[in-house]
């Protein structure tokens, strides 16, 4: 039976002492939940593929709660990286850079890259603190599912694979971090996520944006269908709402409607007013709602590609895109 505990001291005291032990804990950040593992004991790390299903091929963001800890895992602190730590970390940004030996190859999938963030959220720091060891953790779900933001979420999606969940209530930001390829020239936002790639360009100049799922899939966020709800999904754009046609269908809008539109069996809105970042941290817990209510198609409004609206749109399309079948099919 895995274990809810509120996030009290004693609770991360024994989750420090399970991550040391090996085991498996899921635990808050400001972006999403995510799945622990001593990041320097490969078996533990092994085991989140395992839960996770996911590929081995894909690898894992290191979390750390002090730059002492970035020593540990990487060769080269170099100038960009420097300016953007000392601006936005603790904070939803993952840096990747050449790895020290000491990394585990099951970390990285074996590439010479580690990719490593500071988390700002208190109980993600206290962990790592008191476990007194960077943090392996992809987002706490089975691959290719949604992202979990909060501690029912991942309850759901993992019950019985996880050993404890700390439970830090929903995360703040609701996208996860945004992945900053320092070892490219120029440097390469990855994926899309809670730090508007605006943000990182006024601190070190242009960055490129890899074109999803054109380029070679380094990073799993840019397969499509990684962010997934398992009910089909189609992204609208214009002044008039689709045409449910006969359909159980449900409506994610990106602000409150003046008038409750008709036709629908669900309607949702992912912002009040029509606030990027509002809806950023509404986005996957929306899409767990839907995608549980039986639906047989659920239609999604296009928000602005502004700020956090990119790594909105970048999962909407990802969910939107037609199943692969066949043996590299994603579950
Ligand atoms: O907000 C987040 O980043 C959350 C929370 C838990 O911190 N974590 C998260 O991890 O989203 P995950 O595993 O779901 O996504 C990590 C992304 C993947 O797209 C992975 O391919 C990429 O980071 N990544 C990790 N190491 C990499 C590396 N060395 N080179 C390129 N991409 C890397
Ligand atoms: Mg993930």
């Amino acid at each position: 039976m895995v274990r809810i505990l509120p996030p009290n001291p004693e609770a991360v005291r024994e989750g420090a002492r399970l991550l040391r032990e090996g085991q498996l804990v899921a635990f808050p950040t400001e972006t999403v939940y995510g799945l622990g593992a001593d990041a320097f004991n490969p078996l533990a790390v092994a085991r989140i593929f395992e839960v996770k299903n996911r590929p081995e091929f894909d690898p894992i963001i290191v979390h750390i709660a002090d730059l002492a800890q970035l020593k540990e895992l990487v060769t080269q602190v170099p100038e960009a990286a420097r300016r953007l730590i000392e601006k936005f970390w603790p904070g939803p940004l993952t840096l990747i850079l050449p790895k020290t030996e000491k990394v585990p190859g099951i970390v990285t999938a074996g590439l010479p890259t580690v990719a490593v963030r500071m988390p700002a959220h208190p109980v993600a720091l206290n962990l790592i603190r008191a476990a007194d060891r960077p943090v392996a953790a992809p987002s706490a779900n089975p691959f290719g599912y949604l992202s979990p933001t909060t501690a029912e979420h991942v309850l759901t999606q993992l019950d019985g694979k996880v050993d404890l969940i700390l439970d830090g209530g929903p995360c703040p930001v609701g996208v996860e971090s945004t992945v900053l390829d320092l070892t490219a020239e120029p440097p390469t936002v990855l994926r899309p996520g809670g730090l508007a790639v605006e943000d990182i360009e006024k601190i070190i100049g242009p960055v490129r944006v890899a074109a999803g799922a054109a380029e070679r899939p380094r990073s799993p966020g840019q397969l499509s269908r990684h962010y997934s709800p398992r009910t089909p999904l189609v992204v609208f754009s214009g002044r008039s709402y689709p045409d449910p046609g006969g359909r159980r269908a449900g409506l994610l809008l990106f602000r409150r409607p003046t008038q409750a539109p008709a036709g629908f069996a669900v309607v949702e809105w992912l912002s009040e007013a029509g606030d990027v970042r509002e809806a950023a941290a509404n986005l996957f817990a929306a899409l767990h709602r839907l995608d549980r209510v039986g639906l047989d198609i659920i239609f999604a409004e296009a928000v602005p590609e502004v700020g956090l609206g990119r790594a909105i749109m970048d999962r909407l399309r990802k969910a939107a895109a037609p199943p692969v079948d066949g043996p590299g099919r994603l579950n």
